[in-house]
């Protein structure tokens, strides 16, 4: 019945969607706040066409968390689905090969910024629950929390969630907002890197001077800031900030082996990303430098002039955006507090230094051994008849520790996403296949859920 609905409904799912994807909802830049207020009543509109109770927009100091439920019988099992309808920033714009918020379909998949995070995988949810409700087939008591700040750090959803303990009380916490290894090889997130997010200025003479006039006696704050930033790392590719590793968990020998065995392409890494060779930590594999090990990047760096042309000038001031990657059991605080130490540290007399840290989270690890984690493998293996693979990401949902914290609960991390997906670059894109094989396999969770509760 539900296969028909879903055949049924395949045009009217996609242009939703389609439609959904138009609205440019970036929450990091104010120029684009009408349209994700727009956006959060779009999604609330469709929460409730598809049979939601209680539907409200929730204001927040910040951008609206839109909420939803229907909970039809106490003594099931209740769900919590947590997604995101806020995207990145589009940029750099003209590397798109089509509008980035006037969708295209083109080999199968759909290009827009947020089809694969997360408004597709987010979407999916909401479908899916029309589906079950349409064809009387919802298997578990279900809320929806779709908020609008997940790409600016979710500052206000914390504040919500401690405010809201009563209302959001679930039995468990289902996301989509990860990858799967490839379409053909079902994938459960069992981790998520933590994050410590920063910024440096380093301040040399009070204001731009003649290169030549002044160059070889006064600091250059550009060849000084590139000097501290190479100090961040020794030559294995180690971060070099004393007391990094401390709280580092090692991961057992049995996790490491499993990861080793999960299918994974070397030479097509390479080739995707037009590479001759990888780079990073000695001692670990490409797969394990980007989920169980940290990591620390500078994300963009400027200063001095950078428009047409020469001009020769020594800058007053240089700057960075620095993020690190956390794994259990770092704290981002703890980190910030240490990377800001250490780089005071580093800087000749001739500089000022200042940072200042951005929004942070903490990693995460899911448990492989609950019902929750058993409901998603089965409804998995229903769909494609293979037994998913349990594997880390390099990601961060700092909110998936915030729910442990706050509502006591685990999160289940079903996400339908390729790393090909391009998220949070030009040309982001999902798969028609992953958009509906998600809507086909989410009403199996419940199933499986129920069933096993
Ligand atoms: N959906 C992503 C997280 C993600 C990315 C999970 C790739 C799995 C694979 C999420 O929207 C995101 O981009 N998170 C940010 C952190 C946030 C605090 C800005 C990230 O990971 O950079
Ligand atoms: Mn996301
Ligand atoms: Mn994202």
């Amino acid at each position: 019945m539900q296969e028909k609905y879903l055949e049924q409904n395949k045009e009217k799912f996609l242009n939703e969607l389609l439609d959904l994807l138009r609205i440019p909802s970036i929450s990091a830049d104010p120029n684009y706040a009408e349209d994700v207020h727009k956006t959060a009543a779009w999604v609330a509109e469709k929460l409730k066409n598809a049979g939601a109770d209680n539907v409200s927009i929730n204001e927040t100091k910040g951008y609206p968390i839109v909420y939803g439920d229907k909970i039809f019988d106490p003594s099931l099992p209740t769900i919590l689905v947590y997604g995101h309808y806020d995207v990145q920033p589009a940029d750099p714009i003209e590397l798109w090969d089509s509008p980035p918020f006037e969708p295209v379909i083109k080999n199968e998949k759909i290009y827009a910024r947020g089809a694969s995070d997360d408004k597709g995988q987010m979407y999916m949810h909401i479908k899916a629950f029309e589906m079950m409700v349409q064809t009387d087939t919802l298997a578990c008591n279900v809320k929806f929390m779709i908020e609008g700040e997940e790409e600016v750090g979710s500052k206000n959803l914390e504040t919500f969630v401690r405010a809201n303990t009563e209302k959001l009380a679930c039995d468990i916490v289902l996301v989509s907002d990860t990858g799967m290894i490839a379409n053909d090889v079902p994938t459960i997130t069992t981790g998520l890197r933590g994050l410590s997010y920063l910024e440096v200025e380093v301040v040399g003479p009070n204001r731009d001077l003649h290169s030549g006039m002044y160059g070889g006696a006064v600091a250059n704050p550009i060849n000084i800031l590139s000097k501290m930033i190479a100090a961040l790392h020794n030559e294995s590719g180690e971060i070099a900030i004393p007391g990094f590793y401390d709280d580092v968990v090692d991961v057992s020998a049995a996790e490491r082996d499993a990861m080793a065995k999960a299918p994974f392409s070397l030479k097509e890494y390479k080739e995707h990303l037009n590479i001759n060779d990888v780079y990073g930590e000695a001692g670990y594999s490409t797969l394990e430098r980007v989920s169980i090990r940290p990591t620390l990047d500078v994300n963009g760096m400027w200063g001095g002039y950078i428009g047409q042309g020469a001009k020769t000038v020594l800058p007053s001031k240089a700057n960075a955006k620095i993020s690190m990657r956390l794994v259990p059991n770092q704290d981002s605080t703890k980190i910030t507090q240490l990377f800001k130490t250490y780089f005071e540290s580093l800087a000749p007399e001739s500089v000022k230094v200042k940072v200042t840290p951005h929004h942070g989270g903490e990693p995460a690890v899911t448990p492989t051994d609950s019902i929750a984690y058993q409901a998603a493998e089965k409804a998995l293996f229903a769909t494609f008849g293979k037994k998913a693979i349990p594997l880390r990401c390099g990601g961060s949902i700092p909110i998936v520790t915030m729910f442990e914290d706050v509502l006591g609960k685990k999160t289940v991390l079903m996400g339908f996403g390729l790393d090909s997906d391009a998220i949070h670059s030009p040309n982001e894109h999902y798969g028609l296949f992953n958009y509906y094989k998600g809507i086909e396999t989410i009403p199996y969770f419940y199933k499986y859920l129920a069933e096993l509760s």
